[in-house]
């Protein structure tokens, strides 16, 4: 039997970055997926429009873990507009790859990153991501 996942999700499932909370984050973004009812947090400290610090809590699937981590590492010192530019497939790809079944859990990721913006931006300018949903609420998945 072939190993399903890569390397580096296997390293980011086992050693994943940035886990935990920080202190009055500047938005946070908790996102779930109704089929296997796993939940991700992501919360961002964001100084002049640029992300400085990403931390996540997943309470998930190994490919949701290793894909929170993996975005985090891709947001940080990242602005605004990038970051909201960051798809599940990026981090998929960055991770070298995703069995198709798990590529839902990485819309998770996408998910969490843009809810946090989401959050951010009510609190600092009264207005969210316009038109935007949790993709991972709004998608059928093939479990
Ligand atoms: Fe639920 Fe991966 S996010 S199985």
């Amino acid at each position: 039997m072939g190993a399903p996942y890569s390397e580096k999700v296997m390293d980011h499932f086992m050693h994943p970055r940035n886990v935990g909370e920080m202190e009055n984050p500047d938005g946070v973004g908790r996102v779930g997926n109704p089929i296997c009812g796993d939940i991700m947090e992501m919360q961002l400290r964001i100084k002049e429009g640029v992300i400085v610090d990403a931390k996540f809590k997943t309470f998930g699937c190994g490919a949701a873990i290793a894909t929170s981590s993996m975005a985090t590492e891709m947001i940080k010192g990242k602005t605004i507009e990038e970051a909201l530019k960051l798809t599940n497939q990026a981090v998929a790809e960055a991770l070298d790859g995703l069995p198709p079944v798990k590529m839902h859990c990485s819309v998770l990721a996408e998910d969490a990153v843009k809810a946090a913006i989401d959050d951010y931006l009510r609190k600092t300018t009264g207005k969210g991501l316009e038109g935007w949903k949790p993709r991972s609420e709004t998608e059928e998945h093939k479990h």
